[in-house]
């Protein structure tokens, strides 16, 4: 046996399903769902954007997830030992390759979320309201107009993030001490309020003067923009990220569940609530770039991070609470994503050395720290910043560029491949159908060998093609 069976009874259990969808739904639901969505979003235009998305979901999406919980709960181990045990020792390496992408992902994604939380902070003591000066930085004038932007930059050029960053994995290795039962206490408090502060923020969007014209951008169906391929592109990488697969993490929380757990309801359900969130996250970003008449300028972040709070900002006595309500959800969407990429990473050092957890988190933890502070390191951020009303996240910009537009779509693509092709579609659907009460049909096996990986290698090649 090539991993490590002594580990099986630490290893936990989910104590109920509902446990499991939120921890998973948790993990779906991060910053992809807001910063992410809502910028690809604008950048494609709002309506040539959703039809795209909502086809990857069913086309890509759950069929993947489906692939990714049944790995979990066919092994009871996660990715690389899972990967292992069903199609050899190829299959191994690719799950630590993708669980290597992991530990990258995981350290821009909690630097971003250091950056969310300064913000939050910033917003509780008023300091994006206008004429607020940022404290940590002197030399900023304060200014007249809102000043989100201006406190945003200062922030970035400050060393606040870093202590952020700590707080932020602090946060995140707290609710990862007792495996299952530490994160399932988190995340039963953390989802459920997620879902209450996302509620508010669209209710004040949508009731802003001209906020419903947000709305209309978003859903009102673009068919031009929809022809155009590199929509399409940005559908189907977003799905994957925003999904949690490629990374092994899907995988580690369904190693936890029972053997003769739905697969296909799991899927539905967490993919449907993920997109839900997605779609109602973007009515509230939209509605509010609508109402004030927002602009933003380019990069992934601006849209997120200076934009809505500077609208947020123009708000007379609303901003602390707003503003706070707008980075407490940032923050808490986010921390129990990054719960899940250090779990799925620290489950497979486990499985395969039979080590404590203490010493499995630390050996990811230690990289992980180390990295989320050299992200947000100020000099490292971007000398030029602010010239140009742009950010330049230059180490972000490199991890992401090739952990987003690569590792995570090839992993996917070797994953169909090995187990529509070595395993068998056909036996990972019987396995499937065995436990589940709608039943996959043989459309499942078309997507997993033919259609999904034919889809990623488009992506992976023609992201190739640009960047050359
Ligand atoms: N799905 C998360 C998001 O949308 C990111 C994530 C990816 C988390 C992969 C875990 C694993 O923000």
């Amino acid at each position: 046996m090539a991993d490590n069976d002594s580990s099986t009874a630490e290893r936990g259990a989910w104590n109920s399903k509902l446990g499991f969808i939120l921890a998973a739904s948790g993990s779906a639901i991060g910053l992809g769902n807001i910063v992410f969505f809502a910028s690809n979003a604008y950048q494609f235009g709002g309506g040539a954007f959703y039809l795209p998305y909502f086809i990857a979901l069913f086309v890509l999406g759950i069929p993947v997830m489906i692939a990714e919980f049944s790995m979990g709960t066919m092994t009871g181990r996660s990715f690389p030992m899972a990967l292992s045990r069903l199609v050899g020792k190829k299959g191994e390496f690719v799950g630590w390759w993708s669980l290597g992408s992991a530990l990258f992902i995981t350290m821009y994604y909690v630097a971003i979320l250091g950056w969310a939380f300064c913000m939050m902070v910033g917003a509780i003591f008023g300091l994006m309201e206008p004429g607020a000066t940022a404290p940590f930085d002197p030399f900023l004038e304060p200014s007249a107009a809102p000043n989100a932007q201006v406190y945003f930059f200062g922030l970035l050029a400050s060393w606040w993030p870093m202590l952020a960053v700590l707080a932020v994995w602090g946060l995140t290795l707290v609710a990862l001490w007792k495996g299952t039962e530490t994160i399932e206490k988190t995340v039963r408090v953390a989802v459920p309020l997620m879902w209450v502060f996302m509620i508010i923020l669209i209710v004040r969007g949508v009731t802003l003067p001209g906020g419903t014209d947000g709305v209309m951008y978003l859903f009102t169906p673009d068919l031009a923009g929809i022809a155009q391929p590199d929509v399409w592109k940005g559908a189907f990488s977003q799905m994957f990220f925003s999904l949690s697969l490629g990374l092994g993490t899907m995988t580690a929380y369904a190693s936890y569940l029972p053997k003769d757990s739905d697969q296909v309801n799991n899927s539905f359900m967490v993919s449907l609530l993920n997109c839900g969130f997605e779609y109602i996250a973007g009515i509230a970003i939209f509605s509010m770039l609508f109402a004030f008449a927002l602009n933003p300028v380019g990069g992934t972040l601006s849209l997120s991070f200076f934009a809505i709070p500077q609208g947020i900002a123009a708000f007379p006595f609303a901003t602390k609470v707003f503003g706070f309500a707008f980075f407490f959800l940032m923050v808490m969407a986010g921390v129990t994503s990054a719960i899940s990429l250090v779990e799925g990473m620290a489950s497979a050092v486990i499985d395969k050395t039979g080590t404590s957890r203490a010493s499995a988190l630390a050996m990811v933890a230690v990289p992980g720290v180390i990295g989320s502070v050299i992200t947000t390191l100020p000099f490292i951020v971007d000398p030029g910043l602010g010239g140009n009303g742009t950010v330049g996240l230059n180490f972000l910009d490199i991890l992401d560029h090739w952990a987003f537009g690569y590792s995570l779509l090839a992993v996917g693509l070797i994953e169909c491949v090995l187990l529509g092709w070595v395993f068998g579609a056909d036996r990972l659907r019987a396995f499937v159908n065995q436990h589940s009460k709608l039943k996959l049909g043989a459309w499942f096996d078309v997507l997993i060998k033919y259609f999904i990986p034919a889809v990623l290698l488009t992506v992976i090649v023609w992201n190739l093609y640009l960047d050359l």
